[in-house]
């Protein structure tokens, strides 16, 4: 099992940054489960700096500039080279703010070529009788598979997280029979691009609400291999409880 910790901008100091980053430390040690967490951009280096740790660092976004002239951004390559090894990419609170499934496809080339590995959110804003929610879904996998290499869709972690479930009580977040019905269709979709038992290799996780109450309910028997949670990972105690469940 994966688990990625998405930090969003919840965690605002640097002496914030370093406790719950050491307490991530101390848990991918001891768990058979692989722990990755997602800082804001200004604590990555800091947090990397001079240490081979179990636990891996991730960016929230990246750029799909080059380095060089291009202020404000942050590509790919300086991240990978202070010792990030994840990438979140197309995050619905970025497509929220305008980022295009083209734009999401360009940047995961973009990471892929420097060695980072791509955590691509998929996931519709709403769910319809009409199922169309499958169809935002499709485009939004197609669009990042499609121009890939097989060995490049293969190293792809899709992390499906319906917005509707984003940011809501445990209550709220998605059912076990509609999650599995959801990493069945994923799959299904990256078989298109990965002939024979390739789309069983890519991992498939999922984000929204998830917390020390849901998560091994979510966990058993979806299909899922792991989770992406955002606010309970910015408590050491309920990702410490997360982490365990899935151990
Ligand atoms: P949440 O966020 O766990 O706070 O719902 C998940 C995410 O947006 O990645």
């Amino acid at each position: 099992m994966l688990i990625v910790g998405n930090w969003k901008t919840y965690i605002e100091t640097v002496a914030d940054a370093k406790r719950l980053y050491a307490a991530a430390k101390a848990l991918a040690r001891t768990a058979k489960v692989e722990v990755v967490v997602a800082p804001p951009t200004p604590f990555l280096a800091l947090l990397a700096s001079g240490t081979a740790e179990k636990v891996g660092l991730a960016a929230q976004d990246l750029s799909d500039s080059m380095e060089g002239p291009t202020t404000g951004e942050v590509p790919a390559s300086m991240l990978a080279k202070v010792g990030v090894t994840y990438a979140i990419i197309g995050h619905s609170e970025r497509r929220a703010r305008g980022e295009s499934d083209a734009l999401v496809a360009e940047k995961v080339k973009r990471a892929l070529a420097h060695g980072l590995t791509p955590i691509v959110c998929v996931g519709e804003w709403e769910r319809d009788s009409e199922a169309q929610y499958l169809k935002q879904v499709r485009a939004q996998l197609a669009a990042v598979m499609a121009p890939l290499s097989q060995k490049e869709r293969l190293s792809l972690v899709i992390a499906y997280e319906p917005v509707w479930a984003i940011g809501k009580s445990a209550l709220e977040a998605i059912t076990p029979a509609d999650l599995n019905e959801m990493v069945l269709y994923i799959r299904k979709v990256l078989a298109e691009y990965l002939p024979g038992k390739g789309a069983e290799r890519v991992r498939v996780i999922y984000g929204g609400s998830v917390d020390p109450t849901n998560i091994r309910m979510l966990a058993g028997g979806t299909g899922v291999d792991g989770f992406l949670p955002g606010r309970a990972s910015t408590d050491a105690k309920a990702f410490a409880a997360l982490v365990k469940a899935l151990a």
